[in-house]
């Protein structure tokens, strides 16, 4: 772990990239998730231990003797019991409503990388949200914070960023990077390795399961497990997927339409784009069939300020910004 490490702290998951003893780029993936098991009685208690270990389940027994089964776990736990996993993160930042997040958060990134030995680490930040009020400050500064004790040498970058890094490298460093996670859809211009502009927006894959959850009357874990299953956006097979689809639109629409708002408004912080401009799109939501001719589509349909002379959606969206972080972390 010495030569660095990518890390990309995000709503619904955590992603570490890191070289190995070949130098070659290994992944691991956590669901950033816990769920709380509260004993009924201390018989009840030594039971549900030991369900949780037959189960080899990730979990921590907590000071007030509650069990918290983390990360994928925590959302099959959820589901059996007809609940919903709770979430560290809030659209893209510590939730500071959930008491248990910064510890539940040490729990899962220490079960990802160990403990360093001063090793340089990038971590990845969204950018302050367009529509929404809160600060980015308090997140980046715990997360740094938490990361030195852990023994790395810790620097945060943007998430769009991260993703120039990881996909522009032979195109000049040069694009529109979108990430559509769970909590938010990240937007950076980048112009000659510069990052000139950077917000987000807090409509994703949450406001997706939400949206579809409402409608259809079932549980919100339900629609994410269904809508990580494999979504067609242009040919769906459900009433689930219908209903997926349709919120997949809207998530597109206002994501392009409020970038194209705020591109505008500081259109004196854009360059002067001689050429038409890649636009990258990444993150879980774009695993989706169609995702990138769905934008398209949507961009044809608005007055979008910048040129695009394609969209291309990132070599591995999952991992790309694990793996613009490792990047950055050699530069
Ligand atoms: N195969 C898939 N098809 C469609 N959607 C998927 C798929 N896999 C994951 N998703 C959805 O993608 C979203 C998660 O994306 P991602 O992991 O990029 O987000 P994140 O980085 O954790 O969140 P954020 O960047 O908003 O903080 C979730 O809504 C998830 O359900
Ligand atoms: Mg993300």
């Amino acid at each position: 772990m010495s030569k660095g490490v990518g890390l990309d702290i995000g709503t619904s998951m955590l992603v570490t990239a890191a070289f190995d003893a070949d130098d070659k780029v290994v992944y691991k993936m956590q669901r950033d998730a816990f769920y709380k098991i509260v004993p009924k009685s201390e018989v009840n208690k030594n039971s549900i231990r030991r369900a949780l270990e037959i189960r080899k389940f990730n979990f921590i027994e907590d000071t007030d003797g509650f069990f918290i089964v983390v990360g994928e776990e925590a959302l099959e736990t959820a589901i059996e019991r007809n609940d919903v996993a709770k979430r560290p993160l809030y659209r893209g930042v510590i939730s500071p409503k959930e008491k248990n997040s910064l510890p539940m958060l040490k729990v899962l990134i220490s079960n990802l990388i160990g403990k360093g030995d001063n090793t340089p680490l990038v971590y990845s930040v969204p950018a302050k949200p367009i529509d929404g009020e809160f600060d980015i400050i308090y997140h980046t500064e715990m997360m740094g914070h938490y990361l030195s004790g852990m023994g790395y040498i810790p620097q945060p970058i943007n998430e769009s960023f991260a993703i120039a890094l990881s996909e522009l490298l032979d195109d000049g460093l040069t694009g529109i990077c979108l990430s559509f996670g769970a909590g938010m859809v990240n937007c950076g211009i980048i112009h000659q390795g510069d990052s000139l502009v950077e917000f987000s927006m807090t409509k994703g894959g949450d406001y997706i399961d939400q949206a579809v959850g409402n409608a259809l009357d079932i549980s919100a874990s339900l629609v994410q497990l269904e809508k990580e299953n494999g979504v067609d956006l242009f040919n769906p097979k459900t009433k689930i997927m219908e209903a997926v689809s349709v919120y997949y639109n809207s998530v597109i629409k206002y994501a392009l339409e409020n970038i194209s708002f705020e591109l505008e408004k500081q259109k004196k912080n854009l360059p002067i784009f001689r050429e038409k401009v890649i636009m990258i799109v990444s993150g879980g939501l774009t695993l989706a069939n169609g995702f990138e001719d769905k934008v398209s589509q949507v961009l044809s349909t608005i007055n979008f300020p910048i040129a695009v002379s394609e969209v291309r959606k990132a070599a591995s969206p999952m991992t790309a910004v694990a793996h613009g972080c490792l990047l950055a972390s050699q530069l």
